[in-house]
Parts: structure tokens; sequence; C-alpha cells
């Protein structure tokens, strides 16, 4: 009687039921889980990026207005394994289908404002002088030396339009003086300078940027991620 009543499945037996589904479970969710990941990872932990890292043309510094920021648009062409269309015959060494798109991003671009008194955070931000526009470009517009250009950039903020707090555009208020994140209410001076809201920093700077002979700016896809990330590199903000 005691033999009919007896569990066919033993402890040893359950517990390899169990190890078994799991190991099948990892399998089955960790690749999906990896591939929706992989652009975020590389992108915010490696500060590598599938964008194009070669100079884009942002525009003539000359548009720059003199006390508030202009904004450009700008196209970063990017690789991405998502899509329809198959590239492989262009990029023959890669095993994944790949696809070339284009990233429309804003570039906002102001002459910097000295600083007359550092504001500390959640302070309400710096006491600003009026911003500084090079003489150089009431006589000309193209056509800059070396140490010409070396001045006009040394002037100039060049900055993403993605907010530091959730990567949401921001837009410049000329009757505030500031850029306002519409998203959470994140607020930044017109150097880019952390004001207020939940923004833990400043806004995102362009780490490769030049002036050329001909008067206009470039960038690379390369941003300060502020003092306390800029050990690992050059990054990227959460929205390119
Ligand atoms: Fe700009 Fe939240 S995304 S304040």
């Amino acid at each position: 009687m005691a033999e009919l009543q007896r569990d066919p499945i033993t402890r040893s037996d359950f517990l390899g039921f169990g190890v078994l589904g799991a190991i099948m479970g990892a399998i089955l969710t960790i690749p999906p889980v990896a591939f929706v990941l992989s652009p975020v990872i590389k992108t915010n932990i490696l500060g590598q990026s599938d964008v194009d890292p070669g100079w884009v043309e942002v525009g003539s510094v000359a548009e720059v207005k003199e006390n508030e920021p202009s904004v450009f648009q700008i196209e970063f062409p990017i690789d991405q394994a998502y899509g329809t269309k198959h590239i492989q015959e262009e990029v023959p060494e890669s095993p994944r289908s790949l696809e070339r798109f284009t990233i429309r991003n804003a570039v906002w671009v102001s002459w910097k404002a000295p600083i007359k008194t550092q504001g500390r955070q959640g302070s309400g931000g710096d006491e600003l002088a009026a911003a500084e526009r090079p003489a150089i470009l009431d006589q000309k517009t193209e056509g800059f030396t070396q140490s010409e250009r070396e001045e006009i950039m040394s002037k100039l903020n060049v900055l993403s339009n993605s907010c530091a707090h959730l990567g949401c555009p921001v837009r410049w208020f000329p009757d505030q003086k500031l850029f306002l994140c519409p998203c959470h209410g994140g607020l930044y001076d017109i150097n880019g300078g952390y004001v207020g809201g939940p923004p833990p920093r400043g806004m995102y700077r362009y780490t490769q940027a030049e002036v050329r002979e001909d008067g206009k700016l470039y960038v690379k896809h390369e941003y300060d991620a502020g003092p306390e990330h800029r050990e690992k590199g050059p990054q990227e903000p959460y929205v390119v």
C-alpha cells in the first residue's frame, strides 16, 4: 500500500527539472533582451555609438545672434541593425543586415556670456554678463586665419538640444532668457548652465566642434557628459 502512494517524481528529479527550466528560460530571454538593449549599452555604458563618426556641417558662425542662441538643424548618418533593407553589399564583412538612416538633430549655438557670480546647483544658476560676439565677425564672415578661428571657438557654446534629464528637446525663451525643457520644466542659461528643475547637470556640449576657413561650424557626434563622467571618454545623450 505504501508503495502505491509514493510520488513518482523524486526530489532530485524535481530539482533537475527546475535547473533545466532556468537554462531554457535564459536561452530564450537573454538574446532578445541583449539585442534590444544593445544601442543603450553601447551608448551609455561603453561610450560608443552607431552614428557615423565624421564631421557634419552646422552653419555659418556669422549667423549666430548677438545675445540669444541660434538653432541649426543637422543630420548625422547612422547604421542600425534594424530595418528591412539589406545593404550587405555595402558592408560585406557585417554578419548582420544594416540599414543607413539619418538622425536629425538641432544644435544650439550661442556666444559665451561671462560668469559674474558662480551659482550653486539648485540655487538658480550663475549670474551672467552680456554675451561676447567676436569683433572680427563685423569685418568678415569667411577666410579666417588659424588664430581668428581659435578666438571664435573660445567664445562659442555648441550645445545639444537634448535635455540632460531624459532627453526632451529644449527651447529658448527670449523673455526669460532661458532654455526651457517642456517635459518636466528643466531650465538652463544661455551657456547651457544648469538653472533649475530635475536635470542633474547643464546641457550636453559638443566636444568635437571647429570653425573652418569658410566661416562654418562643424561638429562630430560626441558630447561632454560632465565632470563626473569625463574619465569615461566621449558620451552621447539619451536621445541622439
Ligand atoms: Fe527635460 Fe525632464 S526631460 S526636464
